[in-house]
């Protein structure tokens, strides 16, 4: 099994909807996929088919792991999980108040590989995947979850604030994730800006390369709003095209289907 961490250094940059729509493209294509909400704002499951923000899940576990020094406790890690109308296997972060999700954060400090060890209990096929849903990085569960990946796609809309800080962040997270990869969301390349910025990212980003371009599309959120998939609802528009483009990029880089039904 491989693991994916979905980051970005800027908020509403488009983290959710990559990691969702990732997970359930490379279930159609008969992947094994797990995806894990790791950010408290617990929106993955919305994507997933939830009508309700999931109450429990993966953050109420760390919450009450037994603070046994030197130990991570993740046996509850894995206790609240769902399978979505496409077989993705989810994993939700559950509601947490302000100050549960601050003694999160301490106990994320003081277990550096909490998440990491969470993630070796789970049983895939080498074929399968992982993929999680992060909160905005640097954060506790942003760093945790590039630690525990394979591979980080960090999701970096065309705009000045998200690629300088984007190439702030870039030494740390390879330092996490030696497999960092960018995908550029909300382009729209009638915008002259959006295109000098994007020569700067090229530039700045050393030799990281772009994953996939994926396409402004207002009828994405409105699909979002209609509990239906971009992909299904509006499957010729170029978003759609880059969405695919970008589970096809994943799916080439993961174990082959056939090697693992082999093994
Ligand atoms: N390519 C896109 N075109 C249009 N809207 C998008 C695109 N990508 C994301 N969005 C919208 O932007 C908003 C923020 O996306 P989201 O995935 O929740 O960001 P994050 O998880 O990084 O905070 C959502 O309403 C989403 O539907
Ligand atoms: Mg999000």
């Amino acid at each position: 099994m491989k693991t994916i961490a979905v980051v970005s250094t800027t908020g509403g940059a488009g983290r959710t909807t990559v990691a969702a729509t990732l997970a359930v493209l490379l279930a159609r294509r008969g992947r094994d996929v797990v995806a894990i909400d790791f950010d408290w704002q617990n929106m993955l499951g919305a994507w997933l088919g939830l009508d309700a923000l999931a109450p429990r899940g993966i953050g109420e576990a760390l919450l009450c792991a037994s603070d046994t020094s030197g130990t991570s406790d993740t046996s509850g890690a894995w206790e609240h999980t769902w399978r979505n109308d496409d077989g993705v296997l989810f994993v939700p972060h559950g509601q947490l108040t302000l100050d549960e999700a601050a003694a999160c954060d301490a106990r994320l400090a003081a277990h550096p590989q909490w998440l990491r060890h969470a993630i070796a209990q789970i049983a895939l096929p080498a074929s399968g995947v992982a993929v999680i849903d992060t909160p905005r990085y640097p954060s506790r569960q942003a760093q945790q979850a590039a630690c525990a990946a394979d591979l980080v796609l960090c999701v970096c809309p065309p705009d000045p604030a998200a690629c300088a800080t984007f190439v702030a962040h870039l030494p740390a997270l390879l330092d996490a994730c030696r497999d960092v990869r960018i995908v550029v969301n909300r382009l729209n390349p009638a915008r002259e800006m959006q295109r000098d910025v994007l020569a700067m990212l090229r530039a700045a980003a050393g030799g990281v390369p772009v994953a996939q371009r994926i396409h402004m599309e207002a009828a994405l959120p409105e699909a979002f709003a209609r509990g239906a998939w971009l992909m299904d609802e509006a499957p010729h528009t170029q978003a759609s095209h880059d969405l695919h483009g970008l589970a096809h990029h994943v799916d080439a880089w993961l174990p082959a289907l056939e090697a693992s039904i082999a093994a």
